[in-house]
C-alpha cells in the first residue's frame, strides 16, 4: 500500500492512502474522510482538490469526527452529578454535534504507521472544558486503518479528567452510484431495522420505535420505499423531514447499504446509528455547493442522541473520570459479482 501527504493551506494535510483497486484520503482537519474511491467511483462526499476552502465554511459536516457529542442536546443543557451544564445552543434551541468549537473544526495532530497489510493514521487532541462548556478537560484519539481488503476502521479512544459526556461519530456521507445521482435506489439491509419518530426540532419524541422490518415484511429495504411508504406513522416522519435523519437500533450492530455495483458492510461497538439522508442543502450559500437532497447518506454510530436528557443517570454516553472510552466502527466496501 502507497501513502503520501499533501501540505495545502491553513495547516490542512492530506493523507492519501493507494492500495491500486481502492484508494482514500484522510485530512487533519477534524480528522475527516475527504474521498474513497473504487476505481474511479467515489462512495463518499467531499472535496481533495480544494480541502482546504471546501470544509472550514462547509455546515454539513461532511467526513468529519464528531464530538464531544454527537446529534443534538435537548435545550442545550444536562444535568450530571447533580449539576446543571449548559451548552451553546447552535441549532434553535438545542445543542448540535459537540458545538460551534467542536472536534471537527480542530487540526489534529497525527503520526502515519505503514503496516505491510494496513496503514493507520493515529490523530490526536486535546478538548478542554472551557472551549466547549462540557465538564471535563479530554485527550482524545481517532484511529483511521485502511487495509488490502478496501476496509476502513475508525476506534476512538478518550479519557476525561471529570466525569462528563462522550459520544464521537464519524459524518461521512455515502453515496455509491457511478454517476452520484441521489441515494434514493441503495438498500438497507439489517436484522433489525428499529427506527425512533423524532418531533420538528429533530429531538426523539418517543422512544416506542417504528419497526420497519414489521412494517415492510422484508429485512431488505429501498430509501424510495420508504419514502413513499404509505404507512401513518412512517409518512409523517418522512414529510416532516424530507427524508431520514432519524437515530436507529440495527441489529447485531450491522448493516448493509449496496446499489446494482456495491455493497457496503458497516459494523460497530455502538447500540446505534443516525440515518441522515442529506435533506436539506440550501442553507450553504457557496459555489461549492453542488449538492441537492439525498446527494448522500451519513451513517452515523453512536449512543442514542440526547441520551443524557432520556436516559439520565444511565445514559450510555456518561464517560467517568480517568476511564478509557472505546469504540470501534468498520466500513467495508466491496464490488457485487455480475448477476
Ligand atoms: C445530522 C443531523 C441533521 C443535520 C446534519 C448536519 O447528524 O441529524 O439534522 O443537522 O447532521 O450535518
Amino acid at each position: 500500500m502507497k501513502v503520501e501527504v499533501e501540505n495545502q493551506n491553513h495547516g490542512i494535510d492530506l493523507i492519501k492512502i493507494d492500495n491500486e483497486e481502492t484508494n482514500i484520503v484522510f485530512t487533519n482537519y477534524g480528522a475527516r474522510i475527504v474521498s474513497w474511491k473504487y476505481h474511479d467511483n467515489n462512495i463518499v462526499l467531499g472535496n481533495r482538490v480544494e480541502a482546504d476552502e471546501f470544509y472550514p465554511q462547509n455546515p454539513y459536516n461532511f467526513g468529519a469526527t464528531i464530538g464531544r457529542y454527537a446529534g443534538r442536546i435537548g435545550n442545550a443543557s444536562f444535568t450530571l452529578n447533580n449539576q446543571t451544564y449548559q451548552l451553546e445552543a447552535n441549532n434553535g434551541p438545542h445543542h448540535l454535534h459537540g458545538g460551534s468549537n467542536g472536534l471537527d473544526k480542530r487540526l489534529f495532530d497525527y503520526e502515519i504507521k505503514d503496516n505491510i497489510t494496513n496503514v493507520k493514521i493515529i490523530f490526536t487532541t486535546q478538548l478542554r472544558s472551557e472551549e466547549d462548556g462540557y465538564p471535563g478537560d479530554m485527550t482524545i484519539k481517532v484511529i483511521h486503518t485502511y487495509d488490502m481488503e478496501h476496509r476502513w476502521t475508525i476506534e476512538y479512544e478518550a479519557q476525561s479528567n471529570e466525569d462528563t459526556l462522550f459520544n464521537p461519530t464519524n459524518h461521512v456521507y455515502f453515496n455509491l452510484n457511478r454517476d452520484n445521482n441521489v441515494i434514493d435506489n441503495h438498500k438497507l439491509t439489517s436484522s433489525k431495522l428499529n427506527m425512533y419518530p423524532i418531533d420538528d426540532t429533530h429531538l426523539i419524541s418517543n422512544t416506542q420505535t417504528i419497526d420497519l422490518i414489521d412494517i415492510f415484511k422484508s429485512d431488505s429495504i429501498n430509501f424510495k420505499d420508504i419514502y413513499l411508504s404509505d404507512n401513518p406513522l412512517i409518512a409523517e416522519q418522512i414529510k416532516a423531514n424530507n427524508g431520514l435523519d432519524h437515530p436507529f437500533e440495527i441489529g447485531n450492530q450491522q448493516l448493509l447499504i449496496e446499489n446494482n455495483e456495491f455493497a457496503l458492510d458497516v459494523e460497530t461497538t455502538m447500540p446505534n446509528m443516525v440515518i441522515f439522508t442529506f435533506n436539506h442543502t440550501s442553507d450553504w450559500k457557496s459555489d461549492f455547493n453542488i449538492y441537492k437532497a439525498h446527494s448522500g447518506v451519513a451513517l452515523e454510530t453512536q449512543f442514542l442522541p440526547n441520551d443524557i436528557n432520556i436516559e439520565k443517570a444511565q445514559a450510555k454516553s456518561i464517560l467517568k473520570a480517568n476511564e478509557t472510552f472505546y469504540s470501534k466502527t468498520t466500513y467495508h466496501i466491496a464490488e457485487k459479482k455480475e448477476q
